[in-house]
């Protein structure tokens, strides 16, 4: 898909300075679901790189991160006519869950998976949002290795690439499709 449109998506995200909290930029991709066209694309290209790149693959889930991983897993699961895993905050799933925690700036918080819909071994790509300190996509990683379950792709909209993000996933590949500094 050209850089036309790679354009065009980043044309779509909101940027609010100093929101949440004062220095810090926020990045909206909600403005982009005004656009239902590029909100396919979005996870079109998800899907070209996953086939592209992991074509002896079967992937047999898309795991996506509460809250906004939400928007694109399920479509990319239909796509790819496999399922969709949802990982959540913890106290969101009821069930058997498998949690792992991690750190943020302040304190620590901690996300959930059930247990039960995939098997030791099977091929996962995660999706979310945004790779910002990458805290949020380790801690998934790492819940995912303790189901024994392998990582092909981690995909992201956006990435914050002056985050270095990616550096704390132990080389697990990343696909992002907008970058900023
Ligand atoms: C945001 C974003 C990512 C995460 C990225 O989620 O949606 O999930 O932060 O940051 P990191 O790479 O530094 O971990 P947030 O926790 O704000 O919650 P939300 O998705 O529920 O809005
Ligand atoms: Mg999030």
């Amino acid at each position: 898909m050209s850089q036309n449109v790679v354009a065009e998506i980043k044309s779509r995200i909101g940027l609010f300075p100093n929101f949440p909290k004062s220095g810090v930029e926020f990045k909206d991709i909600f403005p982009l679901f005004q656009s239902p066209s590029l909100f396919h694309k979005v996870v079109e290209l998800f899907e070209e790189n996953i086939k592209e790149n992991h074509q002896e693959v079967k992937i047999d889930a898309v795991l996506g991160l509460d809250a906004r991983g939400f928007l694109f897993g399920p479509l990319l699961a239909s796509k790819l006519n496999t399922s969709f895993v949802p990982v959540r905050k913890k106290g969101k799933l009821p069930g058997h869950v498998v949690s792992t925690s991690y750190a943020l700036e302040y304190g620590e918080d901690s996300i959930e998976m059930q247990t039960g819909s995939l098997k030791e071994g099977d091929n996962v790509v995660i999706v979310d949002d945004l790779l910002a300190t990458g805290g949020t996509m380790a801690a998934a990683c790492k819940l995912v290795k303790q189901l024994k379950l392998n990582v092909v792709k981690c995909l992201v909209v956006i990435e914050l690439t002056g985050l270095k993000g990616r550096e704390k996933l132990d080389g697990t590949s990343v696909y992002s499709v907008i970058q900023y500094e």
